[in-house]
């Protein structure tokens, strides 16, 4: 497969005399992707019904005819101010049950079955007068979804919404108030328009009527989705896109994916590293001009699976951003490391954000690839040479990892909404086994919770799902790898009470969740095999065999053939050595790599990524900062 290079592009920012440089500017630095439109819902049509297609049709026929290939991007992420004026009710409402207000972006309401129409209309618009132009290669829908905490909203919408939906779930409401455990503070209702959304009650609403609210909220992106997406197929035959975010756990992407045909996610190291991410100060100190050495990584990983095998990065980060609380300038070399890291995990694309900075509005801080004078960034060469070099790269083919991670969003809302520990949460466990993985150089498929098949997998990580799929205990019934599964996996039930008996419940792993703790940051459990569990502790029962034990004697670790369950949290280090064990028990040749230093391994290839900001030497080898080298396997 031949990897391309690709922009994001705003035709109508500039002067129209400017766009036939411009493109020729980007098929010069070796380009050959252009992503347009995803904002221009206001210049597209100016008031409600007065369509101007004229700019746009000669956008797109300059930037094609200079041998650029278009995504053009759907406009729904930023409907003009007039809509406001037709659908006054349209805007979400924050969970204190203020509307969001017009003047920035993503000011709609997922539920709006208005604007859900406004929405379908004009991509019928654009699917109909661009879905066979020979220059739009690929489409996206909106922008970023959930992007500004954009996916629950508390307006009357969703409130009618939520009530349908949960009709139809439950059938009754003794169904319901069965499933909730209503009669707990009689809370129990007797038709479904007493139900109301879970927010501004006096103290914390019933776990599962947020867990409902949380799965509503995500049906209803998908269902936005899935409106464009059956427009666009009926229209085109090029791929449909979405940009996806990174850390964004609010609606399951597997689910929106499914109506796509390749994902996408922005790539943002930097601003990430500072506004996204627990880590010590030390850490972000050092990663500050690099970004952190596995978060970009798990999100490639995360969207091979959600693009079904096919993805790409829609915006890359060229230098400062605007939006993190500091926005300092990554190293020489990242804008070039970040794109190769990518295409090393099977990026058929990497479109960077975005060609010339703009001198005015929100992101005028934001670099580009060209400075607001039309000068290069420092960018813009390393875009170049990525380019350059990926004409001499021979075809990398696509493998197995050696490691599979289960990720389940439903399982990360179901720990928002019963956290039981401040610093619980789904991601940042999930990203903790990542990394484990990782510093133990294994490469690393993230796997959706209905995986039906673990097979060719040598170690397993499936930490905090609040409950375990009957097709994922399938698989780990034949599964050879050793199964890292837990802290806090399979002891809930899909309406988030504790299962009965209470654990995993797997076949042949008797263990008995009898009692769960959480920790603050200043308490640590030791493990008598050095380490400690931290965050999360389950007291455990049952007759599996104990592996590791607390300094107190308590099961740390019990096992049954490949079957393992953790009761705690491991702290990175400890967390490290329990899957580099696994790892080496079924043979694999594990690492303990240097920090900074990764490997992501192709069928065909090995790559070397060092994110440290000096040189790294490992095995013979050394990798300069911020730099990338790759060898045939
Ligand atoms: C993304 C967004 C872009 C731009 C960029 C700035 O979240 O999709 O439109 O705002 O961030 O970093």
């Amino acid at each position: 497969m031949k990897r391309t290079l690709g922009v994001c592009y705003y035709p109508e920012h500039w002067p129209e005399d400017q766009w036939a440089e411009d493109a020729k500017r980007m098929v010069e630095t070796g380009l050959s992707w252009v992503r347009i439109g995803e904002f221009a819902w206001s210049r597209i049509e100016p008031k409600p019904g007065q369509l101007k297609w004229d700019w746009l049709d000669r956008a797109v026929d300059v930037l094609g005819r200079a041998g650029l290939q278009i995504i053009m991007g759907t406009p729904t992420a930023t409907p003009p101010r007039w809509m406001l004026d037709k659908h006054p009710d349209m805007l979400a409402v924050d969970d204190n049950g203020h509307a969001r207000k017009f003047g920035s972006r993503r000011h709609y309401c997922f539920s709006h079955l208005g604007y859900r129409e406004e929405s379908r209309r004009i991509t019928q618009l654009m699917a109909q007068r661009y879905g066979r132009n020979p220059h739009i290669a690929a489409w996206q829908t909106d922008n970023e979804y959930a992007c500004h905490d954009t996916t629950l909203s508390y307006s009357e919408a969703a409130r009618t919404g939520f009530r349908d939906w949960l009709a139809q779930r439950y059938q009754s409401t003794d169904a319901l108030n069965r499933a909730w455990g209503n009669v707990f503070w009689s809370m129990e209702y007797g038709t479904f328009d007493q139900i109301d959304l879970p927010n501004l009650t006096v103290t914390e609403p019933n776990h599962p009527h947020l867990l409902a609210f949380a799965r509503y909220s995500s049906d209803q992106v998908v269902a936005f989705n899935k409106v464009q997406a059956n427009v666009l197929r009926a229209n085109t035959d090029a791929p449909l896109i979405h940009n996806y975010m990174g850390r964004e756990t609010s609606f399951d992407h597997y689910k929106v994916g499914a109506d796509l045909d390749i994902a996408s996610w922005d790539s943002y190291p930097i601003g990430f590293l500072s506004d996204r991410l627990e880590a010590t100060p030390e850490h972000k100190q050092r990663y500050l001009r690099q970004g952190d050495p596995d978060l970009q990584a798990f999100h490639h990983d995360l969207y091979r699976t959600v693009g079904k095998g096919r993805w790409w990065i829609m915006e890359q980060q060229p230098g400062p951003v605007n939006w993190a609380p500091y926005n300092p300038a990554p190293l020489p070399g990242m804008a070039r490391l970040w794109a190769w890291e990518a295409f090393a995990h099977g990026a058929e694309t990497v479109c960077y954000f975005r060609w010339r900075q703009a001198p005015f509005a929100q992101e005028q801080m934001h670099a580009g690839l060209l400075r607001p004078d039309s000068e290069a960034a420092p960018a813009l060469a390393e875009a170049a040479q990525v380019a350059r070099e990926i004409e001499t790269l021979p075809d990398v083919s696509e493998g197995q990892a050696q490691a599979a991670l289960i990720f389940d969003y439903e399982s990360c809302w179901g720990w928002n909404a019963q956290p039981q520990g401040a610093d619980f949460d789904g991601f940042r466990l999930a990203f903790a086994a990542y990394r484990a993985a990782r510093r133990a150089g294994l490469s690393v498929d993230i796997l959706p919770p209905d995986t039906t098949d673990l097979s060719g997998y040598s170690v397993v990580l499936a930490p905090g799902l609040m409950t375990i799929h009957d097709t994922l205990r399938t698989a780990l019934a034949h599964t050879k790898a050793t199964a890292l599964i837990g802290p806090r996996s399979g002891t809930k039930t899909d309406e988030l009470s504790i299962t009965s008996p209470m654990g995993p419940n797997l076949a042949g792993l008797d263990v008995t969740v009898a009692l769960a703790e959480s920790l603050p940051p200043t308490e640590a459990i030791p493990l008598k095999s050095g380490g400690h569990m931290v965050h999360w502790f389950e007291h455990l029962e049952g007759g599996a065999d104990v592996t590791h034990e607390t300094t107190d004697g308590k099961s740390a670790i019990m096992q049954h053939g490949n079957l393992c369950y953790l009761a705690g949290w491991p702290d990175q280090d400890t967390y490290f050595q329990i899957v580099r064990d696994a790892a080496i028990a079924q043979g694999v040749d594990a690492h303990d790599l240097p920090d900074g230093l990764r490997i992501r391994d192709c069928a065909s290839h090995r790559f070397w990524i060092n994110y440290a900001p000096e040189p790294v030497t490992y095995q013979g080898r050394t990798v300069p900062p911020a730099d990338i080298l790759w060898e045939s396997l």
